[in-house]
């Protein structure tokens, strides 16, 4: 029988006979004595064979890494000078008395401790991965929060109900993932891309407050935050306010913060979306990096400089500055790499002013001023950019100028890159936490390639009080009771207060032109519902994903899931998707328009 895990044997243990089980981590021949680290799920333990004990010896001789070992032995020092401060075990050893090998293992395709195997090789024997100490510690903290959160809602009164995998499709703004249904043909059930309408539901059923961590589906481009099959800690409440509402979420991840790491977050400030997008050009800001954007867009309505005047001019357009103190060292090379940087957001170009001596603004021979574009800027206008970028000798100032869109996106990206490369020790960036929630979105944006306009948050959100009637007269001013939480630059959660009335519902999907037989066919079971007295009700979602993630330091949501896709939406373990077999297609009265590509690249 097992006595003992690996890990924990410390020195309270000294002289006992021990039992541990576990795999051969590492394996090493020190002149007739056999030194094996056996590893289980809480660590490593060092176990000596001695040559005295002939039998435990030749079976240590011929045990491999990741055989499965049985080894009984007495726990004593290790000498002097050999400890390891940082293990539990790391004072102690275990002589070995005797050994049983329960199994043998092939060569593992790569060593447990080997760092910087490539993802595709860690994926495709994820099994070996998951063996890693660091996998082991993610997954154990992602359970520890999930038990946080179910502890903290079950104290809120939450309760947890399941919702359907198989149903209609719920607009979250992905694709569907298609499930076709057998019993009748041509028709599809929907894999849910969030719990959202059924919460609802569940709210005019009257549970007052749901909870539920649970898987969703969307089927979109990939990047390192984001999985085609994830899961939210998704809530609703019926009766509260948006500030209830954050309230009891901010006390929740306060809550998993100091339980699971011992970090107390403070209170969230609050930032309305247009201030986020003003100085950050983002809806989900950083705020460990302190640069802000100088808005430009007026100043440079009168200068001649083509690219900065034309953006100004553009409807939509925007300039704006980026003052990053003591830039003015970054060599050719970086600045060029920046600027190939923001390129990736569309942007056209990055100009930029090296600030060498204040007391000399001029456009002229002997500028102070040294930079591709200050030829072309009236001194009035270099003193304005200085003045209000409250820029000092040594600092660099950055330029974008294009349609808002590119230039918050590039512009906002370069403040987090410059931000995390050059910040620590010019005082821009503090590696801390910070939450923030940012508030007052609004309703709608322009969704430029259908050319209409598409609900930000999702359709079955609110208007603020007093602007239901912009909807119609003036899309783009009318705000929602819709509400993120962002953690270091990640949104890790959404949510909103619902519409709740019928005839408001019908007013959103109207402005979204969705027809009303089309309202009737999606949603109808959702407009129904809401006739029969719907309580005012709203909810938000976390994505548990992200937030272990970001809890565990990890680089990819991936390093937190078991079994996660790569970027093509792929298993590399199972090799899923996988072609079908003909009499399955022909049960389920599937005829494909093309062949699966069996050589398709992994
Ligand atoms: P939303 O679409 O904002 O809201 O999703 C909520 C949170 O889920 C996480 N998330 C993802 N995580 C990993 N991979 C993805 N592909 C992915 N997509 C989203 C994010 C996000 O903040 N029904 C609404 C919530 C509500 O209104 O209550 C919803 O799903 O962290
Ligand atoms: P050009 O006149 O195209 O040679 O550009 C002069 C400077 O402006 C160069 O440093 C470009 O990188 C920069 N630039 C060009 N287009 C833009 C833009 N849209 N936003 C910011 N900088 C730009």
């Amino acid at each position: 029988m097992r006595t003992n895990y690996c890990g924990l044997i410390s020195e309270q243990y000294l002289d006992q006979t021990v039992t541990v089980k576990g795999w051969v981590h590492r394996r090493r021949d020190h002149g007739g004595v056999i030194f094996i680290d056996l590893r289980d799920r809480e660590g490593i333990v060092q176990v000596v064979i001695d040559p005295d004990t002939p039998e435990a010896f030749s079976l240590a001789d011929s045990s491999r890494s990741e055989y499965v070992l049985s080894i009984t032995g007495r726990v004593r020092n290790r000498p002097a000078g050999t400890e390891n401060d940082k293990m539990i075990s790391g004072k102690i050893e275990i002589l070995a008395k005797e050994i049983e090998i329960l199994n043998t293992s092939a060569t593992p395709p790569f060593p447990i401790d080997e760092e910087g195997i490539s993802e595709n090789v860690r994926l495709t024997h994820r099994v070996i991965d998951l063996r890693r100490p660091v996998m082991q510690k993610n997954l154990r903290l992602r359970y520890q929060v999930a038990m946080g959160v179910r502890r903290y809602l079950d104290e809120q009164g939450f309760i947890d109900i399941e919702t359907p995998m198989l149903t209609r499709s719920t607009p979250e703004g992905a694709r569907d993932y298609l499930v076709p249904s057998r019993v009748h043909p041509g028709e599809f059930f929907a894999l849910p891309q969030s719990p959202q309408l059924f919460k609802q539901l569940l709210m005019v059923a009257g549970f007052d407050r749901y909870y539920q961590i649970t898987k969703c589906f969307r089927d979109e481009d990939l990047r390192a935050d984001r999985q085609p099959e994830f899961t939210q800690i998704d809530l609703e409440t019926s009766f509260l306010t948006e500030n209830e509402i954050m309230d009891i979420t901010e006390g929740m991840v306060k809550q998993i913060f100091k339980d699971v790491l011992n970090v107390d977050l403070g209170t969230f400030p609050r930032m309305p979306f247009s201030e986020a997008m003003f100085y950050y050009g983002s809806d989900k800001p950083d705020m460990r990096v302190s640069l802000k954007f100088t808005e430009l867009t007026e100043l440079m309505k009168t200068e001649e400089l083509k690219v900065f005047r034309a953006a100004a001019d553009m409807a939509g357009g925007r300039v704006v500055a980026l003052r990053v103190p003591n830039g003015a060292a970054f060599s050719r090379k970086e600045i060029d790499e920046y600027t190939k940087f923001v390129g990736i957001y569309g942007a056209k170009g990055l100009a930029y002013i090296k600030v060498n001596d204040i007391s000399k603004i001029t456009n002229g021979e002997d500028s102070g001023l040294q930079s591709p574009i200050v030829k072309n800027l009236s001194e009035s206008c270099l003193k304005a950019i200085i003045e209000q970028t409250g820029a000092q000798n040594g600092d660099i100032i950055f330029f974008g100028a294009d349609k808002a869109k590119i230039v918050n996106e590039a512009m906002g990206a370069l403040r987090v890159k410059v931000g995390h490369e050059h910040g620590e020790e010019n005082g821009y960036f503090i590696n801390e936490w910070k939450p923030l929630w940012v508030v007052d979105f609004p309703m709608f944006e322009y969704d430029e390639e259908n050319t209409r306009w598409a609900a930000m948050h999702h359709p079955f959100t609110s208007p603020k009080a007093g602007h239901e009637d912009l909807m119609e007269s003036e899309p783009e001013n009318c705000l929602a009771r819709a509400y993120d939480m962002v953690l270091n630059g990640w949104e890790i959660g959404g949510g909103s207060i619902r519409i709740h009335r019928a005839d408001v519902q019908e007013k959103v999907f109207a402005a979204l032109k969705i027809t009303p037989e089309e309202q009737q066919n999606k949603f109808g079971f959702l407009l129904d519902n809401l006739k029969f007295g719907a309580p005012p009700h709203g909810g938000l979602a976390f994505g548990l994903d992200r937030l272990v993630t970001l809890m565990a330091g990890a680089e990819s949501i991936r390093d937190v899931i078991a079994f996660p896709k790569t970027q093509r939406a792929q298993c590399l373990l199972t090799t899923a998707p996988n072609a079908v077999d003909d009499k399955q297609l022909r049960e389920l009265n599937l005829r494909l328009r093309a062949k699966a590509n069996e050589n398709k690249e992994v």
